[in-house]
């Protein structure tokens, strides 16, 4: 029996190979996750523009340098090269990025809070690993196959 043709559409729509999708998904994520981080740091800069108090400013700056700024310069590389992307040792990268901006910005804002800075250390030592990760995924990538 014939496909159908026309309808809705959804039917007719280009299909993602398997191994496409996930490709694409690390980049999406990071895309997505980079946009979530830049809504919350610009939402906190608006309230310590407006509150007049800008003891969270260092928060704030990492948050949109680390979220928004670096997150979304790795969605920008996985989607130029997916190759890299598929392998998995770039979601250990992405997933170790993604876990030291949940530990960073939190450690930075206590530890300038005049609170414990333990976070703070922790969260520095993820940044670095992370990026640690991504040096190595970059230098290699040129000599992996469909980079
Ligand atoms: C709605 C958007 C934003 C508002 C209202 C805002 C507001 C502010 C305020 C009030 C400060 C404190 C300034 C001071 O203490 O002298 C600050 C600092 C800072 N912001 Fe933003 N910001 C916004 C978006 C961004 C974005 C998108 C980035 C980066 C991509 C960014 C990066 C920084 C940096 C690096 C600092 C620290 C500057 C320094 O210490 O000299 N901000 N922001
Ligand atoms: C391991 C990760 C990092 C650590 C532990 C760290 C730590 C710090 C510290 C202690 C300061 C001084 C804050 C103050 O004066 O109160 C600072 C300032 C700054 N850092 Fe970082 N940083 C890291 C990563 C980054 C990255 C990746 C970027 C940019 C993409 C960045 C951009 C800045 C900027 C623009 C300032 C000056 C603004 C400010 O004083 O808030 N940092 N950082």
């Amino acid at each position: 029996m014939a496909a159908p043709v026309g309808g809705r559409g959804a039917a007719n729509a280009p299909k993602l190979k398997p191994m496409d999708t996930s490709m694409r998904t690390l980049s999406y994520f990071c895309f997505v996750s980079a946009a979530l981080y830049a809504l919350i740091g610009m939402a906190m800069g608006i309230f310590m523009a407006a509150s007049h108090d800008h003891t969270l400013s260092p928060a704030h700056a990492h948050l949109n340098l680390l979220g928004w700024v670096s997150m979304g310069i790795f969605g920008l590389f996985y989607q130029a090269a997916p190759g890299a992307a598929s392998r998995r040792i770039a979601k250990y990268h992405v997933a170790f990025a993604t876990l030291s901006v949940w530990l960073l910005i939190p450690g930075v804002a206590m530890a300038n809070l005049g609170m414990n800075e333990g976070l703070a250390v922790i969260g520095s030592l993820m940044t670095i690993a992370s990026m640690a990760l991504f040096f190595f995924i970059a230098i290699s990538t040129p000599r992996i196959a469909n980079a």
